[in-house]
């Protein structure tokens, strides 16, 4: 006799929001709580649309892609760094607690400005190309052979989506607000390893060779364990570490 499977009641989530909203004098930092019901494949992204589309349309929060490519959507969840869109509900407890990244600047609830802190640490480290050739433009200097396996190994430092996850993951990084953390240490790498960057060891050296760049890393490896791109991030900055301690003699 074929029996009929007796399909599990959907749980109830409790999702718990740090709220606060910086620019009103009057809010201070709090918990707040919110029930749903689970759906099939429910993510966080869908879980948080939800709650602002039927139970509290001032809830802040960030998405662009949904599909892990933009790095808008980084969270604490449940006291780790992660991606809200890339974040199945089924994968969490029942009670699940939310809080923004912690290491940028606050906008509002789950929203923080990650784009402000990338751009200065770019600017700072100054992560582009740089070669006095590629002023003159010119195609076939711009299309320069490169090793496949160079090539691969740059495109696996490309992925990273600048989320955030790293810094918020970083000990270091929350208590000195210049140290560029490993999402800047990998930028540096990549362009280190690019030979179409001109610019010497010794140059290099003057942007991270202090406790502002790679001496600052007390390998605690944080960023490694909750980067949403499984970048080597510990072997880079060992990578960098080992080439500044050459310069350096
Ligand atoms: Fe995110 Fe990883 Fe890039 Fe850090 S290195 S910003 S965790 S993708
Ligand atoms: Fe921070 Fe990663 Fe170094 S967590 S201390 S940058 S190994
Ligand atoms: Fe783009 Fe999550 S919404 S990475």
């Amino acid at each position: 006799m074929n029996t009929i499977p007796v399909s599990e009641a959907p749980r109830s989530l409790l999702i718990r929001i740090l709220r606060h909203n910086p620019c009103d004098p009057d809010s201070a930092p709090h918990f707040e709580s919110f029930e749903l019901e689970e759906a099939e494949a429910m993510t966080l992204f869908i879980a948080l649309n939800e709650i602002r589309q039927t139970l509290d349309p001032s809830l802040q929060f960030d998405f662009v892609c949904r599909a892990g490519i933009c790095g808008s959507c980084g969270m604490i969840i449940n006291g780790r760094p992660g991606l809200a869109c890339r974040t199945l509900t089924r994968d969490l407890p029942q009670c699940i607690t939310l809080a923004p990244l912690p290491g940028f600047e606050l906008i509002g609830d789950l929203s923080v400005n990650t784009g402000k802190w990338m751009r200065g640490m770019a600017e700072r480290l100054e992560t582009w190309v740089h070669a006095q050739h590629l002023e003159r433009v010119d195609i076939d200097q711009l299309e320069q052979r490169m090793e496949p396996e160079l090539a691969e190994k740059l495109y696996e430092l490309e992925r990273c989506i600048e989320c955030g996850c790293c810094i918020a993951a970083c000990g270091t990084a929350q208590m000195h607000e210049d140290f560029v953390g490993a999402v800047g240490l990998n930028q540096v790498t990549r362009f280190h390893l690019d030979p179409r960057d001109e610019r010497s060891d010794a140059e290099f050296y003057q942007l991270v060779g202090d406790e502002t760049g790679v001496f600052g890393c007390m390998t605690l490896l944080g960023c490694e364990d909750y980067c949403p791109k499984d970048l080597p991030l510990a072997t880079q900055i060992a990578f960098l570490r080992r080439r500044m301690v050459a310069t350096a003699r």
